[in-house]
């Protein structure tokens, strides 16, 4: 069993000058304690004791080629020498946005952010200016990052949201402004949707396309086209969160693998391996908003010239389909070998999503939405996930796998070795 004393030392000590000893609230709480890292390779973590974990967050996702992958750390080498920020354009910033468009369908322009929480407001924004409206809906459980407008009802103690069908939105944290401008629904329920729409007050419809923050759910047969369908008749904005399905469920995320496309999309963490890039991308006419400087986007860091060098590697790689290919069949033996040795423990489970990134539950079946969702147990995956850890697998407590092209098949049996050792003593 692996020791995290070291962690925990250093954190405690750190916490003299990092307030809480942690930089994202999200760190805060982890178990045993939140970790400090020496370095990670592939899909391998070190920390202050010396473990060595197989990753499974891989920084909350975006790390599709693993940690540090040669080609793209070569490239952003090469243009350390060459720029860091020009407060200008550089070549690099036209390659990056061009593959995004060959590859994302709703992406005929694109705009770069440094973060996925920036890029979520400039589609806000946009969405107002195109439809002279205030309003965005958005649904119970999903995440669009931790500004004021939109971090609401993420994950809401449901006796104090109300009515399921008509949910109060709930404040994220302390010192939140008012979401007067936002409204709150269940998700995969087209019915709620058409009858805020009639109002004729909404400017735009944020979603995640495939629920990967609160548990994984995928949206039912017909709703996201219905959805489309809606948001054309009623003249709203549709806004497709893809930070996290974006380059990861296929080469043109959820909306490419899926088949319905978005006015908007807002796209992270995989998109640049590692860098903090962002982007919003959408079509012409929404995107000329903010190319004629009617809606306004700025950022100091936008499109900096590192983020940008390995913005384009990264796009490059996972343009050839290659890397998905090797993940279909790693990520699908770990799908697989899970499910094997939850039914060999008599655990009931779900897996739900792709081979790239899917979630896993124990002891439900079939959740539509944030509300049935949150009836699995999870305090038993979450203890499941504090055993793999002292084992040597790291992986999200909340049930999300983020997989990678550097986990091989000899990680894939060392993970599943583990869970069969986990299992076997109890959870
Ligand atoms: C779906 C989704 N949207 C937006 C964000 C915010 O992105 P960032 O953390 O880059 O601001 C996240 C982050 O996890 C996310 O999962």
């Amino acid at each position: 069993m692996m020791d995290f004393s070291g962690s925990l030392a250093a954190v405690e000590a750190g916490a003299a000058y990092v307030a809480g000893g942690v930089n994202s609230g999200f760190r805060t709480g982890a178990r045993p304690n939140p970790l400090v890292f020496t370095s990670a390779s592939g899909c391998k973590l070190v920390d202050a004791d010396g473990n060595v974990l197989i990753d499974y967050f891989l920084g909350m996702g975006p790390m599709l080629l693993g940690h540090s992958p040669k080609e793209v750390v070569d490239a952003a080498r090469r243009q350390l020498d060459v720029s860091l920020l020009v407060a200008g354009q550089t070549q690099l910033e036209y390659d990056a946005a061009r593959l995004i468009t060959e590859m994302v369908p709703s992406a005929e322009l694109v705009r770069f952010s440094s973060s996925g929480a920036e890029a979520v407001q400039v589609a806000f924004r946009t969405a107002r200016a195109a439809t002279n409206r205030w309003k965005i809906i958005k649904f119970e459980g999903h995440y669009h990052g931790w500004f004021d407008n939109v971090y609401w009802s993420v994950a809401p103690d449901p006796t104090i949201a109300g009515d399921a069908l008509h949910p109060i939105p709930v404040a994220g944290t302390q010192g939140q402004e008012t979401g007067e401008n936002l409204v709150v629904l269940p998700w995969n329920n087209i019915a709620v949707i058409e009858e805020q729409l009639k109002n004729g007050d909404i400017a735009g419809i944020i979603m995640e396309p495939i629920m990967f923050n609160s548990g994984g759910i995928l949206p039912l047969p017909g709703y996201l086209e219905q959805v489309r369908e809606l948001c054309t008749k009623y003249g709203t904005v549709l806004i497709f969160d893809e930070v996290i399905t974006g380059f990861r469920v296929s080469v043109g995320g959820a909306q490419g693998a899926l088949g319905v496309t978005p006015d908007l999309t807002i796209l992270g963490k995989a998109l640049a391996n590692g860098f903090a890039v962002a982007a919003i991308a959408g079509k012409k006419e929404f995107m000329d908003l903010v190319g004629s400087g009617k809606v306004m986007h700025g950022g100091t860091y936008n499109t900096q010239s590192v983020s940008m060098a390995a913005t384009v590697a990264t796009l490059e790689l996972i343009k050839t389909g290659k890397p998905h290919a090797t993940i279909a069949s790693t990520g699908s033996a770990l799908m697989e070998g899970l499910a094997k040795e939850f039914t060999n423990a008599d655990v009931m489970h779900e897996i739900v999503g792709y081979p790239t990134v899917f979630n896993v539950r124990f002891d439900l079946h079939g959740p539509t939405d944030y509300r049935s969702g949150i009836k699995a147990n999870r305090e038993r995956y979450a203890n499941f996930a504090f055993e793999l850890l002292k084992s040597g697998i790291r992986i999200l407590p909340r049930g999300t796998w983020f997989l990678s092209t550097a986990h091989e098949s000899i990680d894939i049996d060392k993970t599943l070795s583990a869970v069969r050792d986990v299992l076997k003593a109890g959870i």
